[in-house]
């Protein structure tokens, strides 16, 4: 970035995207001139119908897609100019990803998923583990089930190493397709207040993608996707008052700090 100015580019910055699938003779428009910022510490939620282009939305943001048309960028970055391997540091770094399945790995505990990561990243192992055991505890995983495997954990607390997985890096922007569609209505609640807290705490620039508007009390906007576009926003029902908000956020940083700059 060549910008001196104190103002902070968008953590995510998708302008005019568009994704096409091919489609027999032709080709499916999944995403049609989308556009959508979101800054630091900004919670944002789309919600629409199966099929109308959420997970192929949130495939670009994590640029694991290229559109056939339009710019992303991370943090200020525009991606199209960088290379596979720049692309995929730059996820490595600054994007985290929570999908509905969890995607651990089945043979490794819970704090092992996290220093996997530490390990890509060349962290010196005593730090990954020290970060990992922090992350995961601030999650609310204590001890005895920082060494559990997946097998041994429940849904939502799978989820929940998913999330500090996610965050290890200290990404820009948190990117999380249906993260609650396998829990009963309490945990999805939980991880939502979770994930409210991390995006405050961290600064991160959250999309959530979800089916399930009933969940999104927490969250700062919603846009609705349908056929590919982004037609509308609104704000949730029962927005929490920033102060609990606030209050959440730095309950957060509290049980985090001291490692977070460790990595
Ligand atoms: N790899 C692919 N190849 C071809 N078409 C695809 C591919 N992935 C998705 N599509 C199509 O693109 C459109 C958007 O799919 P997408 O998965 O983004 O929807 P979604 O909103 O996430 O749906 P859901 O709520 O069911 O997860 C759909 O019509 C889908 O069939
Ligand atoms: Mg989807």
């Amino acid at each position: 970035m060549t910008s001196t100015n104190a103002t902070p580019p968008a953590a995510l910055a998708l302008t005019d995207v568009t994704l096409t699938y091919p489609d027999g003779d032709t080709r499916l428009t999944a995403l049609d001139h989308v556009s959508l910022t979101v800054a630091p510490a900004e919670f944002t939620a789309v919600v629409g119908p199966s099929g109308s282009g959420k997970s192929t939305l949130l495939a670009v943001a994590a640029t694991l897609l290229t559109p056939d048309g339009g710019t992303v960028e991370i943090a200020g970055q525009d991606t199209a100019a960088l290379t596979r391997a720049e692309r995929t540091r730059l996820r490595r770094d600054r994007i985290g990803i929570v999908f509905q399945q969890a995607n651990l790995i089945a043979s490794l505990t819970a704090a092992e998923q996290l220093e996997v990561v530490g390990h890509l990243r060349g962290d010196r192992p005593g730090a990954a583990r020290e970060r990992a055991r922090t992350l995961l505890a601030a999650v609310g995983l204590d001890n005895a089930k920082q060494r559990r495997r997946p097998h041994q954990l429940s849904g939502g607390e799978r989820q929940r190493v998913n999330i500090a997985r996610a965050l290890y890096a200290e990404p820009a922007v948190l990117l999380v397709d249906e993260p609650t569609s396998a829990l009963d209505h309490e945990r999805g609640a939980q991880v939502l207040a979770l994930l409210a807290a991390v995006t405050g705490a961290h600064r991160t620039g959250t999309v959530l993608v979800t089916h399930d508007a009933a969940l999104l009390a927490g969250v700062d906007r919603i846009l609705t996707m349908a056929d590919g576009r982004l037609t509308g926003s609104g704000l949730p029902d029962q927005r929490p008052p920033r102060t609990s908000r606030r209050a959440s956020a730095a309950a957060w940083a509290d049980a985090t700090s001291g490692t977070a700059s460790t990595a």
